[in-house]
């Protein structure tokens, strides 16, 4: 009997396939089409302190290799978050991470009030310190002072496991995870979007209103799995992998690259059922390793010639 069970600090996943956050709304959306009570959690789309209209369109664009996006957290704010959309969520059976993201760490103690008071069915708390559509948000990510400020000062606050999601967009990923582990975080979440553009050279302008966004899907895999590679061997802390995992292999390239967990993105745009798949493959996938749960094969990527 294979177990899927995966252990991300102290909290225990079902299975390792989770959803990524801004790629599966509130859950609700989806529900017709995904047994949510299967999945190895749920990240709803980021909630900030105050809510925010979002960036001006066009939001999305598709290019040639990816999905470009630049929402700009459009989002109602955390105590509508915990009123209404919670309810339906704790209903699920799944576990949800609460993905929240700061202006500035003074925001961060309010933000941790609020989830410590109203938390039921909350399993843990995804620091979003990477989105790029934001002015101001994204030096969390790249300044390892700041990200780890960032990080102390919610983990001194919260009372549930702390995660914290990560840009790519860095010189040195490394040095950026080992500040979020100094801060007190309990998994790092690797990756967020690559910085990019798509222009309309006959209209002379950028497509997206915002001119630049976040690339997503399978074009940044590549890169996001780097990124894993190099945290797993920078931290002791599990990482959960995020970027362009479309398929089984992809999903076991993270585990065996150093990820605990994966989290489904933009594939469930173009393949909805997609984490049951993935869910119902992992078992023989193990077995052709031959493991008996996950943790046996995380990190296990030889290098060699070097
Ligand atoms: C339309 C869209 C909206 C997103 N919104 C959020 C968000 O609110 N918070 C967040 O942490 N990441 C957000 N992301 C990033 C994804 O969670 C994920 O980290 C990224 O897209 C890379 O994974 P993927 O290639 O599998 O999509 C968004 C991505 C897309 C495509």
């Amino acid at each position: 009997m294979t177990n899927l069970n995966v252990n991300i600090g102290s909290l225990m996943l079902p299975n390792p396939v989770l959803v990524a956050s801004g790629t599966f709304g509130y859950a609700r959306e989806m529900a017709g089409l995904v047994d949510l009570s299967r999945l190895g959690g749920i990240i709803p789309k980021t909630v900030t302190l105050a809510s925010r209209a979002g960036n001006p369109p066009l939001r999305t664009v598709e290019t040639s290799s990816g999905l470009l996006n630049s929402i700009g957290l459009d989002n109602d704010g955390i105590d509508e978050f915990l009123t209404d959309k919670m309810p339906y969520l704790r209903t699920l059976g799944s576990p949800i991470i609460l993905s929240v993201a700061a202006k500035s760490v003074e925001e961060c103690p309010v933000l941790a009030n609020k989830i410590n008071a109203d938390c039921s069915g909350v399993a843990a708390v995804e620091l979003n310190i990477s989105c790029p559509n934001v002015s101001g948000g994204i030096d969390f990510a790249t300044e390892p002072a700041l990200c780890e400020r960032i990080v102390t000062t919610m983990k001194e606050r919260i009372t549930l496991p702390l995660f914290v999601k990560l840009s790519p967009n860095v010189t040195s990923i490394a040095q950026i995870a080992l500040a979020a582990e100094r801060g007190g975080a309990d998994a790092i979440c690797a990756t967020n979007t690559c910085f990019g553009m798509a222009i309309d050279w006959r209209r002379q302008t950028p497509r997206l209103g915002n001119a630049y966004g976040g690339l997503s899907g399978p074009a940044i895999k590549p890169i996001a799995l780097r990124c894993v590679h190099q945290i797993y061997n920078s931290v002791k802390i599990p990482i959960i992998g995020v970027g362009g995992i479309s398929n089984e292999d992809d999903m076991m390239e993270f585990l065996v690259a150093g990820a605990s967990a994966v989290q489904i993105g933009t594939a469930n745009f173009f393949d909805p059922t997609i984490t049951m798949r993935l869910i119902d493959a992992l078992p023989k996938l193990l077995a052709e390793l031959g493991a008996k749960s996950v943790a046996e094969i995380v990190g296990s990527c030889k290098i060699v010639n070097r």
